[in-house]
């Protein structure tokens, strides 16, 4: 249920559906969801859940058929396009599976430009950006294009543009998927210590158990309503199963704890 402690995420009956031809998709209805400040959320669920959608929907990158979202007391869904791409560039840093970094710029050129798009002077914006790339280890690295890069180096460096401009929010999606277990580790170890450094709100779609457990909260997303996940995935028996190599849902089990709160109109809290 909604509560009276601050929240610097909440949506508020948040509907998103996609038509196809004579057909309509409802990935989820009514859904409601409160991120306290600060916390870390590990959003889990089946391929074609509807994760990234929400994900997308609470960056500002798509709108919801029906619903609202805010951070703080802000709702972005009032927003028009410039002002939601202002308000992304300055309150919200994203990481994707694939690190979308631009092939002909070094990693300190692509780390600076969230800051020079929100028009930070060259000058000021390169110790930043060079500040971060050394924070992630790649300060020797800083020349070098996204293709002199190996995998675990370029999620690294669109780590430190998603970081740069000082976010409220970090949305980030399947961020260690491409990575081998390894590596995957160390971007999580790194994700880690930008919370204990920024205290960064986070919201994590994965589907790596590994990484969910780091998080402070698990949601996963199912047949259109969030269920919160008590277990931290402690019925899966093997810790380093990763579900890269499964779906889901086969390796949970139906039996995992879960705990929703249900409105009296249907919908779902948590
Ligand atoms: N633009 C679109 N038009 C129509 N359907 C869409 C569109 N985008 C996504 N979908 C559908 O919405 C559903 C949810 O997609 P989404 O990408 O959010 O899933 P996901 O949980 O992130 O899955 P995965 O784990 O595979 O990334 C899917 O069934 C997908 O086919
Ligand atoms: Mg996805």
């Amino acid at each position: 249920m909604p509560t009276d402690t601050p929240v610097a995420i909440r949506t508020a009956n948040l509907t998103k559906s996609y038509t196809s031809g004579d057909t309509q998709l409802v990935i989820f209805e009514n859904l409601n969801l409160e991120i306290p400040p600060a916390e870390r959320l590990a959003l889990v669920g089946e391929s074609g859940a509807g994760k990234s959608t929400l994900l997308h929907l609470l960056g500002g990158l798509d709108r919801p058929n029906e619903g609202r979202i805010f951070f703080g007391d802000r709702e972005i869904t009032g927003l028009g396009q410039t002002e939601l791409a202002n308000f992304r560039n300055r309150q919200i840093g994203f990481v994707w599976q694939t690190h979308h970094l631009l092939p002909e710029f070094s990693a300190l050129k692509n780390v600076m430009m969230p800051l020079l798009v929100r028009g930070v002077r060259r000058a000021e914006a390169e110790p930043i950006a060079m500040k971060r790339l050394e924070e992630m280890g790649l300060g020797a690295r800083w020349t070098h294009r996204s293709g002199e890069l190996s995998g675990g180096e370029q999620q690294r460096v669109a780590i430190a543009r998603a970081l740069v401009t000082d976010p409220q929010v970090l949305l980030a999606d399947e961020p260690t998927g491409n990575l081998d277990h390894k590596t995957g580790e160390k971007i999580a170890d790194l994700f880690d210590e930008v919370h204990r450094q920024n205290r960064i709100t986070s919201v994590f779609v994965t589907h790596s158990v590994a990484f969910a457990r780091r998080c402070d909260r698990i949601l996963r997303l199912e047949a259109g309503r969030l269920v919160e996940d008590i277990s931290r995935f402690g019925a899966i028996q093997s810790d380093n199963q990763d579900m890269t190599q499964g779906h889901l849902a086969g390796l949970q089990g139906e039996d995992a704890p879960q705990k929703t709160a249900r409105g009296e109109d249907g919908t779902n809290y948590v």
